[in-house]
C-alpha cells in the first residue's frame, strides 16, 4: 500500500496547477503556514525561479521553492511534505529534481530543525547564517508586485 501511495505521486513545476486558496488552508492544517494570504503565496512563487511541486491527485502535498540568479546563486525556501506523507522520499525527490535544475549553482538555505534532511543529501554546513528581516514581516501591499526600482 505504502509503495502503491508513493508511486502515485506526480511531480512539477507547474504553478498553473495549484489552488492557492486550497494549499494555503492545507499548510494551515499542517501546522506549517507562516502567513501569507493566498495572494502572497501565489506572488511569492510567480516571483521565484521556480518550484518543484508533488501532488497526491488534485492536492499538493509538498513543495521546494527556489529563488535563483540562474548562474552562480541560489536559495531554497518552503521545503515541505504533507505531514501524513513524510519519510516516503516525497522531499529527498523534490529537492533532487530542483538540484538538477540548478548545475554550477552554490545552493543555500537555512533551517534549525532539518539539519540530518539535508546533510542526507549532501549539503554541508557553511559558515553562520545572518538575517534580518526589514521593517514589520510580509508588510508588502497586496498589489506590491515585484522589488525592483523604478526605472526611467
Ligand atoms: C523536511 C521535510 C520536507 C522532509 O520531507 P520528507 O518527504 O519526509 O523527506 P524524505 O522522506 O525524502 O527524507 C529523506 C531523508 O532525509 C532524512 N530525514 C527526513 N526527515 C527526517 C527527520 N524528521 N529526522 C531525521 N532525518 C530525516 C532521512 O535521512 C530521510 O531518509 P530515510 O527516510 O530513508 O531515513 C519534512 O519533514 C517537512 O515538511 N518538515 C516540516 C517542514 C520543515 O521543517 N521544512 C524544512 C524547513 S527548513
Amino acid at each position: 500500500v505504502e509503495e502503491n501511495r508513493r508511486a502515485q505521486i506526480r511531480y512539477t513545476t507547474d504553478l498553473a496547477e495549484v489552488d492557492w486558496d486550497a494549499l494555503v488552508r492545507t499548510l494551515e492544517q499542517d501546522d506549517f503556514h507562516n502567513g501569507r494570504t493566498p495572494e502572497q503565496m501565489a506572488r511569492s512563487f510567480h516571483n521565484s525561479a521556480f518550484a518543484v511541486l508533488a501532488w497526491d491527485g488534485d492536492a499538493c502535498v509538498g513543495t521546494v521553492r527556489v529563488l535563483s540568479d540562474g548562474v552562480c546563486n541560489a536559495y531554497i525556501v518552503d521545503v515541505w511534505t504533507l505531514s501524513s506523507l513524510r519519510r516516503r522520499g516525497i522531499g529527498r525527490r523534490m529537492m533532487e529534481l530542483a538540484l538538477a535544475r540548478l548545475p554550477g549553482q552554490h545552493v543555500y538555505l537555512f533551517t534549525d530543525t532539518m539539519a540530518e534532511f539535508y546533510t542526507s543529501l549532501g549539503f554541508r554546513l557553511q559558515g553562520d547564517g545572518y538575517g534580518i528581516v526589514v521593517g514589520e514581516w510580509l508588510q508588502n501591499a497586496p498589489d506590491g508586485g515585484d522589488a525592483r526600482p523604478e526605472s526611467g
